[in-house]
């Protein structure tokens, strides 16, 4: 007969913290009604970086890539907040919206300006 003998202890459940440092300040969001449902519900797994610098879109648009973060990439976000979202999405980032950013954007290398190190 196998005998164990030991000691159970119970597992002490303990609650941790973890500190995630601020987004940088072009990832803000703009205000606007739906902004704070949007920025709980975006910014779990990535900056809200992925907002901003997108280009100026429609609801069809947005409703496209929030269902898609839902679908795909298991999003926990509630029809709901969807709705919210894509209202606050097309009128804060819709097709109006200033570009500003753009010289943000990452422009293509052009190989004549490359310089080569081992000629
Ligand atoms: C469960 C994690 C998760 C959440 C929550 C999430 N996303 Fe994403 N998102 C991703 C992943 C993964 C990518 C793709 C990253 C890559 O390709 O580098 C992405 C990419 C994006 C992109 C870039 C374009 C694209 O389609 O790749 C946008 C815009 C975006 N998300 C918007 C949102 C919005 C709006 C929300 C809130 C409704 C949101 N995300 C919430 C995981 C998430």
């Amino acid at each position: 007969m196998l005998m164990i003998s030991g000691v159970v202890r119970p597992v002490e459940k303990t609650e941790k913290s973890i500190y995630s440092p601020d987004d940088n300040p072009i990832a803000t969001l703009m205000p606007g009604p739906g902004g704070e449902v949007t920025n709980v519900n975006c910014a779990i797994c990535h900056s809200t970086d992925y907002i901003v610098r997108q280009p100026g879109s429609d609801a069809k648009y947005w409703e496209a890539e929030v269902r898609k973060v839902v679908a795909v990439f298991g999003a926990p976000t509630c029809d709901a907040d969807v709705q919210v979202i894509v209202d606050y999405l097309s009128s804060a980032y819709g097709p109006q919206a200033k570009t500003d950013l753009l010289p943000l954007r990452r422009q293509p290398v052009r190989p004549s300006r490359i310089k080569r190190q081992n000629p």
